[in-house]
C-alpha cells in the first residue's frame, strides 16, 4: 500500500469583496448578527466575467509545471455552479491547463460534498496507478437571493489539488464515516436563479450527520477524539464550524481543548465556497497555524446538502511548510489585494443574467476572464 494524498494545493478567489458591516447597514440588521452570530466579516464577490472556469484555471496554474502536467491522467472537477447538463465544464479546464490528451475528465455533483468524493476516487485511482497523478479542482460561486437570510453567507473560490503517491502536503488515512439521507435542506432546481434553502433544517441536518458520520468513523478506525491535533469542518459560515466543533466535543466526554481558530481565518473573509469550503479550512490551517503540524493527525468533516457527509482523516507531511509556502503566500496576497465594492455594484453582479451573444465588460484582470457566450459557446480571454 502506498501513502496517497495531496502533493500540491492552491486556491484562487475573485478580485472583489463585500463588507458585511455595509450589508448589515443596508439590510437594517445589527452588524453583530453577521460578524458574531454568523461569524463572517466579508465575502468574495464574483464579477460578471468571472466563473467556475476562470477561478479554476487560476487555482490550478499555480501548481502545474511542464514536468508534473505530463503525469496528470485524471481531472476530477467538483462544482455545483455548472452551466451545462451534458458537457463537463472540466473540458475548458483541460484545454486551458494544457492537460495531456490521454487524461480522463469528469464533472462531479453532490452539493458541497463532491470535492471529497473526487478526492476519494482520485485516491483509489492512484492506489492502482502509483506513477500517475490526479488533478482535483473544486470551483464555485455561492449566490443567494438578496434580502434573504442566506445573503451574508455567499462567497467565491476555487481549489486545485494534485493527488499522488508523493504526498508532500498530507496523506489520507483509510477510514471513513458516512451519513447519507435524502432531504430538502438546500437545492437548486435548474429553472431557478437562486437555491431554495431551509436554513434551520440545513444546520440541524449538518450537525446530525456529523454525529452519525463521527460514530461510524470512530467505531471502525478506533481513532478517538483525543488522537486528533486539529479538526477541519465544511464551513458555510464560521459559526457553523464552531457549532460542529462543540457537538463533537460534547459527544467525546474525555476530550481536550482543540483550537479551530486558525482554520477559519480564510473562510471568514472569503465566505462559503461550497465544494472548496472544507479544503479552504484545511488550507487556512496549514497556512496560518503557528504550531508545527508535521506528523500530526487532522480530522476532516465534509457535508453536502441533500445530503451526503463524510468524516475522514489525514496525517500532515514533514515537508508541508515548504510544499505550501508559495501558494499560501500567493493567496494571502490576493486576499489583501481584493477591492471592496459598493452594495450597488454587488447587487449588479448578483442579479446579472448572462445571455447568448452578449459581450461582457471587463472587471477581471488576473490571467483569464469570460468574454461572453457566443453561439451558445463560452469564450474566454487569456490576460497574460
Ligand atoms: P437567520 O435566520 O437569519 O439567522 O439565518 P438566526 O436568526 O438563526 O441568527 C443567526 C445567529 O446570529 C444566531 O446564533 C443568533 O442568536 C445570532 P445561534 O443561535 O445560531 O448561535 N444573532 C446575533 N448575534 C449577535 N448579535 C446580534 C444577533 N442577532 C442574531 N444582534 C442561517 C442563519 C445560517 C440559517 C442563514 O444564513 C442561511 O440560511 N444560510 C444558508 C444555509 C447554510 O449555510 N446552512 C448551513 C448548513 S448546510 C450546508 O452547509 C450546505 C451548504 O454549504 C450548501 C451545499 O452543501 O451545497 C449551504
Amino acid at each position: 500500500m502506498h501513502e496517497i494524498g495531496i502533493e500540491e494545493i492552491a486556491f484562487s478567489t475573485s478580485e472583489y469583496f463585500l463588507d458585511l458591516e455595509d450589508l448589515a447597514t443596508i439590510n437594517n440588521v445589527d452588524p453583530e448578527k453577521y460578524l458574531k452570530g454568523i461569524g463572517q466579516n466579508q465575502f468574495s464577490c464574483a464579477p460578471i466575467d468571472e466563473d467556475i472556469i476562470t477561478l479554476g484555471v487560476r487555482a490550478a496554474k499555480q501548481i502545474l509545471t511542464d514536468e508534473n502536467v505530463k503525469d496528470i491522467k485524471f481531472l476530477l472537477f467538483a462544482t455545483e455552479s455548472s452551466f451545462d447538463n451534458s458537457k463537463s465544464a472540466g473540458m475548458y479546464l483541460h484545454e486551458f491547463l494544457n492537460l495531456p490528451k490521454n487524461c480522463r475528465v469528469i464533472e462531479l455533483k453532490q452539493a458541497c460534498y463532491s470535492a471529497t468524493s473526487a478526492i476519494q476516487i482520485a485516491k483509489n485511482y492512484v492506489q492502482i496507478h502509483p506513477n500517475e497523478k490526479c488533478l482535483v479542482i473544486a470551483s464555485d460561486i455561492a449566490k443567494y437571493e438578496p434580502k434573504t437570510s442566506g445573503e451574508p453567507t455567499q462567497g467565491a473560490a476555487a481549489s486545485a489539488m494534485i493527488i499522488s503517491s508523493n504526498p508532500k502536503v498530507l496523506y489520507f488515512e483509510n477510514f471513513s464515516g458516512i451519513c447519507t439521507k435524502n432531504i430538502f435542506d438546500f437545492w437548486k432546481p435548474e429553472y431557478l436563479t437562486y437555491p431554495i434553502v431551509d436554513g434551520k433544517l440545513s444546520t440541524f441536518a449538518y450537525l446530525g450527520c456529523l454525529k452519525s458520520a463521527w460514530e461510524e468513523f470512530s467505531a471502525s478506525s478506533k481513532i478517538s477524539y483525543n488522537d486528533f491535533f486539529r479538526i477541519c469542518y465544511h464551513t458555510p459560515f464560521a459559526k457553523m464550524a464552531e457549532k460542529a466543533h462543540i457537538i463533537l466535543q460534547r459527544i467525546n466526554t474525555e476530550n481536550r481543548e482543540i483550537n479551530i481558530n486558525d482554520q477559519l481565518i480564510f473562510n471568514k473573509t472569503i465566505g462559503n465556497t461550497y465544494t472548496s469550503s472544507l479544503y479552504l479550512s484545511l488550507f487556512s490551517l496549514l497556512a496560518n497555524d503557528q504550531a508545527d503540524l508535521s506528523g500530526k493527525r487532522v480530522g476532516l468533516f465534509s457535508y453536502g446538502s441533500g445530503s451526503t457527509s463524510e468524516f475522514f482523516s489525514c496525517i500532515i507531511s514533514n515537508e508541508y511548510q515548504n510544499a505550501i509556502k508559495k501558494t499560501a503566500n500567493n493567496f494571502k496576497q490576493k486576499i489583501l489585494n481584493r477591492k471592496k465594492i459598493s452594495y450597488e455594484k454587488y447587487l449588479f453582479f448578483n442579479t446579472f443574467k448572462l445571455e447568448n451573444n452578449f459581450k461582457l465588460n471587463k472587471y477581471t484582470n488576473d490571467s483569464i476572464r469570460l468574454k461572453g457566450i457566443f453561439n451558445h459557446k463560452r469564450e474566454y480571454e487569456l490576460l497574460d
